[in-house]
């Protein structure tokens, strides 16, 4: 696809990070840890979301995929019902019984593992206990899902140890409840769902209402999907994430007064919106107009990939930022200042931030031999406006979790 991963000198354009050495690592610490060989070795993915964004919640469309950035754990089933993990990231070793399934305020990595199982516990399943060591090389923190990677591996590390497998559909919607009601983050399904069902060399077309999803490919070469950090820490972003929820709630509750049928943004139409303009706050409409038309434009990009129109798909995605910018307030300055400074340069088809925003990444589209002009570029306008470094990744579309072995 896109998307060859690259290599540079510069320090701050990242090279293809190797899975083979995470799953040789987390092989060889496994084994001087609990001096034996692991008996599964799983892998799950990050994302990144090329447009449909704070639709998830509202029922509506994303097009995101899975990239070449992953959380890999390597395992063994144990006979009692302890569960034993090691993070090679954070050194830290955390010990829990599936019997008493507590949150952890001190190795709060290890949350995402114990929620899975909590889940897993209160779904029926009957997950055992096991020796693992857990890697990976998802940025932290930068909105490219490394919660999801480490939600997805955990569950299928359990599924391993404990002798039983879950469907890919099922096992995002339990790794998103296991987020909501453990960890206590009211995310949307898009994050789980691509990490657990990614396609290689394709984004994904998800209606997050019904589940349904078809991969889409991605151009072949060519274009390049360069993912660029702020390195702004996402300060704002669990408050006025879940205030965004609640603003898009009381839209919807403000237009099903007189059509009870409408149960989300989703149901609703630009010219329904603007009927109801004068009933809610100017904030609230602001929000809801970003979501319709961001659906809106899930649905033509779609289109337009796959009749091979970039130049249309770019466009969609700067229309896209300025929606998140100036109707659903998500963006911030850094996101702003990179997007601009992408929009700028020769080469872009298109550039907005990713994710849920107040800091954490954007997305381009570029022509791949324009790759080098655009981090420098980039690079440079971003040092000189913000005073910060960015990190410029080259991702490459790739395979939702599976089980290496
Ligand atoms: C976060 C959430 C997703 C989605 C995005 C915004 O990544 O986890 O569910 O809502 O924000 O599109």
């Amino acid at each position: 696809m896109v998307v060859r991963p690259r290599r540079n000198n510069n320090s701050h354009l990242e090279s293809c990070p190797k899975t083979m050495s995470q799953i040789e690592t987390v092989c060889r610490e496994f084994h001087d840890l609990f001096g034996m060989e692991p008996e599964f070795v799983v892998r799950a993915p990050g994302r990144v979301n090329l447009i449909g964004e704070h639709t998830d919640y509202n029922d509506g469309f994303v097009f995101p995929a899975a990239i070449n950035f992953e959380v890999v754990i390597a395992g063994n089933r144990r006979n009692d019902d302890q569960v034993r993990i090691h993070s090679l990231v954070f050194h830290q070793t955390s010990t829990y019984s599936l019997n008493k399934i507590d949150y952890d305020g001190e190795y709060k990595w290890s949350n995402y593992v114990r929620a899975i199982s909590d889940q897993l516990v209160k779904t029926g399943h009957s997950p055992s206990g096991m020796n693992a060591v857990v890697t990976g090389n998802v940025p932290l923190s930068s909105g490219l899902s490394s919660s999801a990677a480490i939600e997805v591996s955990s569950c299928l590390a359990f599924e391993a140890s404990g002798r039983f497998t879950i469907d890919s559909v099922d096992r995002a919607v339990l790794c998103q409840s296991a987020e909501r009601q453990f960890v206590g983050v009211n995310c949307g399904i898009m994050d789980q769902f691509v990490s657990a069902n990614g396609v290689k060399d394709h984004a994904l077309f998800l209606d997050t209402r019904s589940l349904d999803f078809r991969p889409v490919p991605l151009p072949e070469t060519g274009v390049s999907i360069v993912v660029c950090d702020t390195n702004k820490p996402r300060g704002l972003v669990d408050s006025q994430y879940n205030k965004r929820r609640s603003e898009c709630e009381e839209a919807v509750s403000v237009i099903a007064q007189t059509d009870p049928d409408i149960t989300s943004l989703r149901d609703v139409t630009m010219e329904q919106l603007v009927v109801h303009e004068g009933e809610m706050k100017r904030e609230v409409f602001r929000r809801a107009r970003h979501v319709i038309s961001e659906n809106n434009r899930v649905l033509k990009s779609v289109d337009l990939l796959e009749s091979g129109d970039i130049d249309g798909f770019g466009k969609l995605m700067n229309e896209s930022h300025v929606s998140l910018q100036k109707d659903f307030e998500v963006s911030c300055l850094e996101l702003d200042t990179m997007v601009e400074a992408a929009w700028n340069v020769s080469g872009v088809y298109g550039s907005r931030m990713t994710g849920a925003g107040f800091g954490g990444c954007t997305v381009s589209l570029v022509k791949s031999d324009f790759v080098d002009q655009f981090e420098q570029q980039v690079q440079a306008e971003y040092r000189a406006k913000t005073g910060l470094d960015a990190t410029i990744y080259v991702c490459s579309a790739e395979a939702g979790a599976s089980r290496i072995r």
